[in-house]
């Protein structure tokens, strides 16, 4: 069976857990570039981004040149999308062509659904529309275990535009899976509505003394009809300056899955603080993806 990686709802917290294990081993090994060279030799990994990317297209691609793949970048707006080519001739092209396997990342939430019973090779989900993330999921989760030591009980606030967030989605379904508790915070009209037992809504002032990590989401303006945003009201509100910083606990950490827009979610001086782990979980990301290709390009791991 090809074990694609689309959502994080569809691995036990065994297998995610076996996940950041292997992450963390590369993390630890990074020194040891030897070791690992071999792991993804004669793969070729093709990156297939329909939408902007700095941190997860370049991760993937570092990751798998550290696993020993080829890499090729698909540019869709240099291909033969441009003649009406659809996702899934270009995904079948790649795979006739001879890719070991194919992240993807679309606006379009349901991307995968019809693709992954068609395909012989791995599809990896770079992003989905404001579906999932879940190889910035693991990232997150990597990050968080390293600084904590474990997941279950830990308290995230997440603040920012949530209703548009696939990182939130990714981090909402891990939630459930390791017993954390999310707490959202910021506008009304950004925050999902929620039911979920281990989700709770909070002023965001009120609840930075009382959690472990603070996830700062910028506003997506490129997944609204319509929204008027000025930015210095946005960041007096919601934005985490270092007044709010100095309500957090001191072992309290500050993560944000970028790209930040300084100055409105998130303040100048706030992105590198201390507490800040934001350049941390971009370093993460490469160890997160070694361990996803590897996984999905093995059929004897998971
Ligand atoms: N966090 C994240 O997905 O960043 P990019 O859009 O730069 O890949």
């Amino acid at each position: 069976m090809i074990k694609h990686f689309l959502s994080l709802s569809s691995y036990s917290s065994q297998d995610i857990q076996a996940l950041i294990s292997r992450a963390n081993h590369f993390f630890l090994h990074q020194n040891k570039p030897d070791q690992i060279r071999h792991l993804l030799e004669h793969k070729i990994v093709a990156n297939v981004f329909y939408e902007p990317s700095t941190r997860t297209q370049f991760s993937f691609e570092i990751a798998a040149k550290k696993l020993g793949a080829d890499v090729i970048n698909f540019l869709p707006e240099h291909s033969s999308v441009k003649k009406g080519e659809t996702v899934y001739d270009t995904l079948k092209t790649l795979e006739s062509l001879g890719a070991s396997a194919i992240v993807l990342r679309h606006a379009d939430d349901h991307v995968f659904d019809h693709l992954n019973d068609r395909f012989n090779l791995p599809l990896i989900n770079a992003g989905a529309g404001k579906f999932e993330h879940p190889s910035q999921g693991l990232l997150d989760l990597l990050t968080l275990q390293q600084e904590f030591g474990k997941l279950e009980g830990l308290k995230i606030a997440v603040c920012g535009d949530i209703k548009h967030s696939r990182v939130a989605g990714s981090l909402m379904v891990a939630a459930e899976k390791f017993g954390m508790k999310i707490i959202l915070c910021g506008p009304e009209s950004l925050a999902p509505a929620s039911t979920k037992s281990y989700v709770q809504k909070a002023e965001f002032d009120e609840i930075l003394p009382e959690v472990d990590a603070v996830m700062m989401l910028r506003i997506q303006l490129e997944r609204h009809e319509y929204l008027e945003l000025n930015p210095a009201s946005y960041h007096t509100q919601f934005g985490l300056d270092l007044k709010r910083v100095q309500r957090m606990k001191k072992d309290a950490i500050i993560l944000h899955p970028g790209p930040f827009n300084r100055g409105i979610e998130i303040a100048e001086e706030v992105v590198e603080h201390r507490q800040s782990r934001i350049f941390k979980q971009m370093a993460n990301g490469v160890f997160a993806r070694m361990a996803i290709l590897e996984s999905a390009t093995n059929e004897s791991r998971l």
